[in-house]
């Protein structure tokens, strides 16, 4: 374990102590029937993994959960404020508690996550927001017991957005929303600073969760019957970088792929600065790593890469892909995208539409810039108007709706194993999705779901494919 990280065992005992007290306390103010929370994660699947431990930790203090903020006694929003847009749905939600507040005044409202580790957000919530009670940062969040009760027992707010390097926080309690994909956090925070963004300030440094605790949870959950984990950090490649090679991340996906057992494993997300040969050879080696790489790429152009602080060009970027499709030719590439840098020109944008011409990615996900206060690129000028660079991002997604397209017609007839997720639209549909993240729709029984099945694609789309099941 990376000690400098480590909260100490003390620390967690009075954490559990005070989700006691709580207990006790809400015991005599519900004796009928235990109260309900509502716990909303946006952002990331860190986020959400996030979100897991906090419902463990209200499930210890003995709440039940409800899926309607109207039926709750405690409403947590786990937010997220990678772009100006989540924050501003936050805020939107945030607000509309407020006549449900009045209505129930015993209601107690917690803000946390991403966006308020940011000070400028924590004083609007405690300013403009009076009826929101707990607002806390990223680092403090194993201390919500402690929170929970110093408001109940004083009624009084409370913020806590203490700002730290970051920490490792293991043993919490996990309530998790899945019974067959399960998320498996391997480190935390970033220490890339992409001009743009702004984890690096809300998620502290990057720390790496200890090789033997990942893979003995790992294996936990594929006792459990989990069927798709996903190891996730900001930069997994980077995962226990100080140590030996047989610590790192190719060792540590290699060591989980030998787990027996039915799974498929993912991950993400892989930065291309520190993405390497091993780790796609080690991806190549097992039928139990999904053959799925998610490798942002940002832009095509190297100047605005520079700009952007990411350490790889065009080339590096490019020459990864080559090797990755030469070992997978079955490979599906995901990847994230932004349009509309500070200072990109249209001539560089068409960098990044030539890239995404020669990589064929199966899906990407593309973002307009979006300034954050506190980061690097915030203050760099800008300007190209929001209506061009809508223009360019519609340019993109058309250019990649017609690969994607091209993709999955080349799926047709072939049969493919697939993870059933859920039902679909439709009697009798459920819905999957392959190794390389396809969503596939087929008709079959509900028995099916949380199962791997054969589906042969008889009728693809561009962002569904349909089939049938063929057992
Ligand atoms: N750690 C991952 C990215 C996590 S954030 C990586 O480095 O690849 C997810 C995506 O959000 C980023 O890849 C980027 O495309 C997008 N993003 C981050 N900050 C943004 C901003 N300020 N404006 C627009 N998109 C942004
Ligand atoms: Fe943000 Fe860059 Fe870190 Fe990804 S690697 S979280 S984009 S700073
Ligand atoms: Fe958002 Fe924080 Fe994730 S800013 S994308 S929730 S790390």
């Amino acid at each position: 374990m990376n000690s400098r990280f480590s909260v100490p065992e003390a620390e967690l005992e009075k954490q559990r102590e005070y989700a006691q007290l709580v207990k006790t306390v809400l015991n005599s103010r519900f004796p009928l029937s235990p109260p309900k929370a509502f716990v909303h994660t946006y952002g990331c699947q860190g986020n959400v993994a996030d979100g897991e431990r906090l419902q463990g930790m209200l499930m210890d203090m003995g709440y039940e959960f409800t899926d309607s903020p109207d039926k709750a006694d405690f409403v947590l929003y786990n937010t997220c404020a990678i772009r100006e847009h989540a924050e501003d749905r936050v805020y939107g939600n945030a607000g509309a508690l407020k006549p449900i507040k009045k209505s129930n005044p015993d209601l107690i409202i917690a803000l946390c996550g991403c966006m308020t580790q940011q000070a400028s957000v924590a004083e609007r919530l405690r300013k403009s927001f009076p009826f929101v009670d707990i607002v806390f940062g990223t680092h403090v969040s194993y201390k919500l017991p402690e929170f929970v009760y110093r408001v109940l027992c004083t009624g009084m707010r409370v913020i806590d957005i203490t700002d730290s390097e970051g920490n490792i926080v293991e043993g919490l309690p996990v309530k998790r929303d899945g019974t067959f994909r399960a998320w498996v956090p391997i480190m935390y925070g970033c220490n890339n600073f992409c001009s743009y963004c702004i984890v690096p300030y809300v998620r502290g440094r990057e720390r790496s969760r200890d090789f033997e605790t990942v893979l003995n949870e790992v294996k936990e959950l594929v006792k459990a019957g989990y069927k798709e984990i996903t190891l996730l950090g900001q930069n997994v490649n980077s995962y226990n970088r100080d140590l030996p090679e047989e610590k790192r991340f190719p060792a540590l996906l290699d060591a989980i792929s030998r787990i027996d057992g039915d799974f498929i494993v993912r991950f993400m997300t892989s930065h291309p600065r520190d993405c390497t040969k091993e780790l796609l050879d080690v991806m190549a080696s097992s039928d139990k790593i999904a053959k799925h790489l998610h490798l942002p790429f940002q832009s095509g152009n190297d100047r605005v890469l520079k700009e952007m602080n990411r350490h790889y060009d065009r080339k590096k970027y490019l020459s990864l892909i080559d090797y990755a499709y030469s070992v997978m030719p079955e490979l599906s590439i995901t990847s994230d995208v932004i349009v509309g840098f500070p200072g990109e020109t249209y001539e560089e944008f068409k960098d990044t539409l030539s890239l995404i011409e020669k990589v064929k990615y199966t899906s990407l996900f593309t973002f307009i810039f979006s300034p954050r206060p506190g980061t690097k690129a915030y203050d760099m000028p800008d300007d190209i108007s929001r209506e061009e660079k809508g223009r360019w991002f519609k340019e993109l997604t058309d250019l990649q709706e017609s690969i994607a397209g091209n993709r999955t017609a080349s799926m047709k007839d072939k049969t493919y194993r697939v993870l059933v997720e859920g039902k679909a639209k439709g009697e009798g549909v459920l819905s999957g999705r392959t190794e390389g993240n396809v969503i596939i729709e087929f008709q079959g029984d509900e028995s099916l779901i949380g199962t791997f099945v054969n589906v042969k694609v008889t009728e693809p789309k561009t962002w569904v494919v349909y089939g049938e099941y063929i057992g």
